[in-house]
């Protein structure tokens, strides 16, 4: 589903190493948990410092330096980070994304046109209760200027703020913000706002970005303290999260502007813009709100078998041959136990094949609702069960 999407509007598919030379991800922000904490580190044979992913917008931007392609260069990924955290509900050590990058567009229709597929995606799940939230955090002088006046404000209201956050303060002003401790939330409600430091022409990009979003009928909240965990982000950020979710782990995905990640990586000034959704809490929230029904693993057809032999194997894989799901029994265990799995197992017919009928070439058919079973030729098999399976 989410593949038709991005493709439908002209993203292709890059499949991103899982491991890089560490160095790709120092660019995430040194100051980043990602980067002090997270990461999963280690030296190979050949002594190279290397890492387990723990997103792919940055191994993307590798990529583009080190091929070069036409811009936009819009692409799409799929399959699993890791991040060194303590495992909980909804916060995994490898948890599976998906997620778009565009590249060499600074226009603010494409921030628009990313935020519009990830709306579209959790809809056509059929979630209805999903938020999105928006911010810009300015271009790079913006946003060390707005570091530099949070860090003077948090600095001189240090002992209201809790422990952790006066850590996260010396690492990284920003993400004080970002603290959900209730203890901290009187400081940060009186805190600046990136609006006191943003650029005429980031709030102009900005407000941009809010029109083209009104004119495809997205709904948002603007949230000037938003500021995510990645260093990269500039200007355009935004966060998906359910409200379906009780647990502590509500964002559901996010993403934003990078513009400065490719120049970081060595390559030249290029614009770039992206999202990755968190699969696994995505698909926590589908079963929040019962967006799908639970899973039908029934099989049509179990094949009980009291002779051993290979009559039951070869019976099995004609019917599956055939389109016709069939389990069956091993280890020649008793026609009781048999039937106890046939039952278990929900399919609706049982095929019994005794040593009468394995003589007579015949099988039993029995339909597990009406337990009316009843002798058919082994050469009618595959009619016989469509035919049965027919007036279920
Ligand atoms: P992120 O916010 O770090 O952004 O991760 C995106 C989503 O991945 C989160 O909203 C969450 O749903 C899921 N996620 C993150 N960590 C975990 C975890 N430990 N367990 C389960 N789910 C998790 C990025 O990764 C950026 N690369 C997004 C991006 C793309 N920005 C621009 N382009």
């Amino acid at each position: 589903m989410f593949a038709r999407t991005v493709e439908a509007a002209g993203y292709g598919y890059i499949i991103p190493p899982m491991f890089e030379d560490l160095d790709v991800f120092l660019r995430l922000g040194e100051a980043t948990e990602v980067v002090t904490k997270e990461m999963y580190d280690f030296h190979d044979k050949g002594g190279r410092h290397v890492a387990l992913r723990p997103e792919q917008t940055a191994s993307v931007c590798r990529a583009f330096v080190e091929h070069r392609p036409t811009t936009p260069w819009k692409v799409w990924y799929a399959g699993p980070n890791f991040r060194y955290e303590k495992p909980q509900q909804g916060r995994y050590r490898q948890f599976d994304q998906v997620g778009v990058e565009a590249l060499g567009v600074d226009d603010p229709l494409i921030d628009a046109e990313v935020i519009g597929l990830a709306v579209k995606f959790y809809a056509d799940l059929g979630l209805r209760k999903v938020q999105l939230a928006i911010n810009s955090l300015g271009d790079q002088g913006d946003r060390e200027k707005f570091a530099q006046k949070l860090a003077s404000f948090f600095s001189a209201n240090e002992n209201k703020l809790t422990p952790d956050s006066r850590a996260t303060l010396a690492r990284n002003p920003l993400r004080v913000l970002d603290s959900k401790r209730q203890a901290d939330q009187e400081v940060i409600s009186a805190a600046p706002t990136i609006l006191d430091s943003i650029s005429s022409s980031s709030r102009k990009h900005f407000e941009a970005v809010l029109q083209a979003l009104d004119a495809l009928n997205v709904r948002y909240e603007i949230n000037n303290r938003l500021v995510r965990g990645l260093d990269y982000y500039r200007r355009t950020t935004f966060e998906f999260t359910s409200t379906a979710l009780e647990a502590a782990h509500t964002a559901i995905g996010g993403g934003g502007r990078y513009d400065g990640l490719v120049e970081a990586l060595g390559g030249p000034s290029t614009a770039g813009i992206g999202f990755a959704l968190g699969l696994d809490r995505t698909l926590l929230a589908c079963d929040a709100e019962n967006v799908f029904d639970a899973p039908n693993t029934a099989v049509d057809v179990f094949v009980v078998d009291t002779v051993g032999g290979l009559s039951a194997h070869e019976i099995s894989h004609q019917l599956r041959d055939n389109g016709i799901s069939a389990d069956r029994a091993y280890d020649a265990r008793s026609m009781k136990a048999q039937m106890k799995a046939a039952d278990r197992s929900g399919a609706k017919i049982a095929l019994i094949i005794g040593p009468e009928e394995l003589e007579n070439t015949t099988i039993i058919l029995r339909p597990m609702s009406s337990g009316d079973q009843y002798a058919i030729a082994r050469k009618d098999l595959i009619s016989e069960i469509n035919k049965a399976l027919k007036t279920k």
